[in-house]
């Protein structure tokens, strides 16, 4: 298989569901490149997932770049999409491009994804323009949190639906190359998947979209500690309770001599 572009992506619709997964490092990208997911989003989810923050809201542009560098060199074939932080492009269109820029030049990121609706036209169409393929992201958009007034399903009201099928239309017009859907309800997802012509990722938006992400640390039970149930996750392993298993076990047997065997000596 050769690289996955934003075109190629793009090209996808109504031809093949499209698998997506966030990954933050370079061994974790490794595996998701090499399982044939398409794309991989760098997310700014790694606020919470790698640095123990409570929101995505505190992660740097320093910080996304150094993750996104990791990632870009553990694959080959998936399109690697950096997520702009918060404040690194709602200044203005050419502080968007200028740090979109980074993302592409600097850490080998394939595009970009930016959160928002119609109202993000403007920094969408400098960022398209000037060569940066963009990934779109509307509905519960984590950025946002502190007016959105928490992690709550979006859509539900018919004017509110409404809106959120002309924001992916503006996003349609502005150029991007998909749109990441969050939380809405499933007749939404398929309302506005039937209403554009580039590809929806969903993430708690029902099985009518065109593809489906979720952040990596949900899916492979890897939380440190009893995370919120979301109920759109589907755990596909339990990797934390595995791992502190492993570790106590490795400490009990360094404490009790076990470990290491004539086999692990010299
Ligand atoms: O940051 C992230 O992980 C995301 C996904 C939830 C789409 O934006």
């Amino acid at each position: 298989m050769s690289k996955w572009t934003a075109t190629k992506i793009k090209g996808m619709k109504g031809q093949q569901k499209i698998s997506c997964l966030t990954a933050y490092d370079y061994t974790m990208a490794r595996l998701v490149d090499q399982a044939g997911i398409q794309l991989i989003l760098v997310g700014d989810s790694l606020a919470m997932t790698m640095l123990g923050y409570a929101t995505t809201l505190p992660v740097t542009m320093e910080e996304m770049l150094h993750h996104t560098r990791a990632v870009v060199r553990g694959v080959r074939e998936a399109l690697v999409v950096a997520d702009m932080p918060f404040m690194s492009y709602h200044v203005s269109p050419s502080q968007a491009v200028k740090n979109a820029g980074l993302f592409i030049k600097s850490a080998g990121a394939d595009a970009v994804k930016v959160d928002g609706g119609a109202f993000r036209v403007p920094t969408i169409r400098a960022l398209v323009r000037n060569g940066i393929p963009v990934l779109g992201h509307i509905g519960l958009t984590p950025q946002s949190i502190r007016s959105m007034g928490g992690y709550k399903v979006q859509g539900r009201k018919p004017d509110d639906a409404l809106r959120l099928i002309e924001d992916a239309v503006a996003l349609e017009k502005a150029g991007v190359f998909a749109i990441v859907l969050e939380c809405l309800p499933k007749a939404l997802g398929k309302d506005i998947t039937k209403a554009v012509g580039v590809p929806t990722i969903g993430i708690g938006a029902g099985a009518g979209c065109d593809g489906q992400i979720l952040v990596i640390h949900d899916m492979l039970g890897l939380q440190v500690e009893e995370a919120p149930k979301l109920t759109f996750v589907k755990r596909y392993a339990n990797l934390g309770a595995t791992t502190s298993q492993a570790l106590k076990k490795y400490r009990r047997e360094v404490e009790k001599g076990i470990f290491p065997a004539n086999v692990h000596s010299f």
